[in-house]
Formats: structure tokens, C-alpha cells, sequence
């Protein structure tokens, strides 16, 4: 669809990283944007960075948890009375690296509370209200390349992701079958240069030896992102081109999905999974 002046967007996780860029870049586009997070000071930080170049269009932030359904759905209800939203990311995410049977209970929660029942509230908020106005508009899923591969340390966010792959490419069917004039983004991007790694679900003391893991983690994962990572803006310009293109599978780091295909074709030979290090960190540039 074209994106133009009197369009709102709505960004979910908006005051950092990929979401901060995706907001930024809808601004830059003349659109109206919403900024959604559960950091406000953050989101405080972004409307002075949007508001400092003088745009006409408004750039309003809004404190806003994904997990909580009602909250969501206020929200797109307050937004009515304005033209609605034409524009969906649904980005918001959280991570922790560790072996599976290491989360606590709370913390495997917290993983599908915000990167699953986030996604799923705000589809069911603001898909009726893009279909009932009929005019064009687009829902953004933000998904990861961990979405389509599995990694050590990140078996719950994997799922997450895996989940998310799924009910978008579901979305995107039902919506085909309605005819309706909603289209669809997957972002599935690898390593990219943001703070995710620092997410810390408040049960997490970092004091217990699979904290220690976990943050042994985090340091390799922190450290091979700020090597290797792309720029948060560089990932937003590519969602807006995928909008306008109309296009469904965005993969930012193109050259990351060949290992798609060969991981399709090792579970097609019934190979065992083994995995390797070396391929899996394999930047562009290599
Ligand atoms: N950084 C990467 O390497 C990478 C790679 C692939 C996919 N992703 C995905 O990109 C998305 C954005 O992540 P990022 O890398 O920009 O991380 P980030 O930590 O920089 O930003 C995530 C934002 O989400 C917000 N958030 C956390 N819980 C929330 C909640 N309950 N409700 C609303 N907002 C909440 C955080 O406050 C933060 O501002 C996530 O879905 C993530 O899984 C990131």
C-alpha cells in the first residue's frame, strides 16, 4: 500500500531499538505515528527525538503493556475518533538466553505473554477496526530468523518466535480468503544492534547459577551483535519498502536464508540435529 500524510501508525516496543527506528521512520514519511511501550521514560526520549525536526504530522507516545488485552483494545478504541490505524507493528519483544529447563515458570510466561498474547492482542484489536473501515491498510508482525531456526540458550524465545511465524502466515491466509484490503509483513531479521539482551523478567535475581549461565549468554550474544549486528534504521527502512511493495516475507539479513533451505532439506534426510557454531554466526561480510 502507499504509505502518505493522514495515515497513523501505531508501533508496539517503540522506544528502543527496531521499534524506536520504526516509529523514527514512519515519522520521516509524513505519517501520524503512535509510540507504544512500557518504558516511559524511553518513550519520553522518542517524542523529543520525533518533535525536535518540526513535522506537521502528530507523533504521539503512549505508555502501553502488549500483555494486557484491555489496555490494547482502550486504546485502538480511543484512536476511532481519529481515522483509526492504517499501520500495525506489532513489535514489542523480550529475551533470555538459557537451556530450556532453566526458565522458571514466571519467566516462560513472561517470553509468550509479551512476544505471543502481545502480538495476538493487538491483532485482535486493531484487525476488526482495518477491516470494517475497508481502506487499505497493514499489520507488521515483527517474527526473528529464530522464528524459522533453532539455537542453543534460546529454546523459549524460539518458540515464541515459531509461534509467531505460524499465526502470521494464518493471518495472512484468512485475510486472502476475505478479500479484505489488509496486507501482511513477516520481519524476520538476524542479529541487530538494539538492547534486547539487557531484558530481565523481574523474577530473574541474576544471583543463581543458571542466572550466571544465562548472563554468560547474553555477553557472547551482546558482544557477536555489536560485531556483526545491523542498524535498527536499517531494518525500518526495510519494513516501509515491504509495505509499500506489499510485500509479506521481509528478511533483512538476505544472506541468512539459505540456512532456511538447508535446514529444510537436513529434515527432509531425517539428519540429526547437530548444531554449528561457526555457520550459525556467519555474518554477511564472511
Ligand atoms: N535485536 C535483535 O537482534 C532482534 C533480532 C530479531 C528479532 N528481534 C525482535 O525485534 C523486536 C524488537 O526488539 P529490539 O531488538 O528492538 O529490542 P529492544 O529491547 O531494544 O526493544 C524492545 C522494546 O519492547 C519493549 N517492551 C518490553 N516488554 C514490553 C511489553 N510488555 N509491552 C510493551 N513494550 C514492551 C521494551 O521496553 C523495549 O523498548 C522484538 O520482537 C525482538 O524479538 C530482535
Amino acid at each position: 500500500m502507499q504509505l502518505e500524510p493522514g495515515q497513523t501508525a501505531l508501533v508496539t516496543g517503540a522506544a528502543n531499538g527496531i521499534g524506536r527506528a520504526l516509529a523514527l521512520a514512519f515519522r520521516a514519511a509524513g505519517l501520524h505515528v503512535v509510540g507504544t511501550d512500557v518504558n516511559a521514560a524511553a518513550l519520553q526520549a522518542l517524542a523529543a527525538a520525533a518533535l525536535a525536526d518540526g513535522g506537521a504530522a502528530r507523533f504521539t507516545v503512549q505508555t502501553l503493556d502488549v500483555r494486557d488485552a484491555a489496555a490494547v483494545e482502550a486504546l485502538a478504541a480511543s484512536l476511532d475518533a481519529n481515522g483509526g490505524v492504517q499501520v500495525l507493528c506489532n513489535n514489542a519483544g523480550v529475551l533470555v538466553p538459557r537451556s530450556v529447563w532453566e526458565h522458571s515458570d514466571a519467566e516462560w510466561r513472561w517470553l509468550f505473554d509479551v512476544n505471543v498474547h502481545g502480538v495476538m492482542n493487538g491483532l485482535r484489536a486493531f484487525v476488526p477496526r482495518m477491516l470494517a473501515s475497508g481502506e487499505p491498510a497493514h499489520v507488521v508482525n515483527t517474527c526473528s530468523m529464530g522464528g524459522f531456526l533453532a539455537s542453543p540458550m534460546l529454546g523459549a524465545y524460539g518458540a515464541t518466535k515459531f509461534a509467531v511465524r505460524a499465526l502470521t502466515e494464518s493471518l495472512q491466509y484468512d485475510l486472502q480468503a476475505r478479500g479484505a484490503k489488509v496486507g501482511v509483513s513477516l520481519l524476520a531479521p538476524g542479529a541487530v544492534k538494539t538492547a534486547i539482551f539487557d531484558a530481565r523478567h523481574a523474577g530473574n535475581s541474576g544471583a543463581d547459577a543458571d542466572d550466571r549461565a544465562s548472563e554468560g549468554a547474553r555477553e557472547m550474544m551482546r558482544q557477536g551483535t555489536a560485531a556483526a549486528g545491523m542498524e535498527p534504521a536499517a531494518i525500518a527502512a526495510e519494513v516501509l519498502l515491504a509495505i509499500r511493495e506489499g510485500r509479506y516475507w521481509v528478511f533483512p539479513h538476505a544472506y541468512m536464508v539459505p540456512a532456511i533451505v538447508e535446514n529444510a532439506g537436513s529434515i527432509v534426510a531425517r539428519q540429526e540435529p547437530a548444531f554449528d557454531f561457526a555457520k550459525a554466526w556467519k555474518t554477511g561480510q564472511d
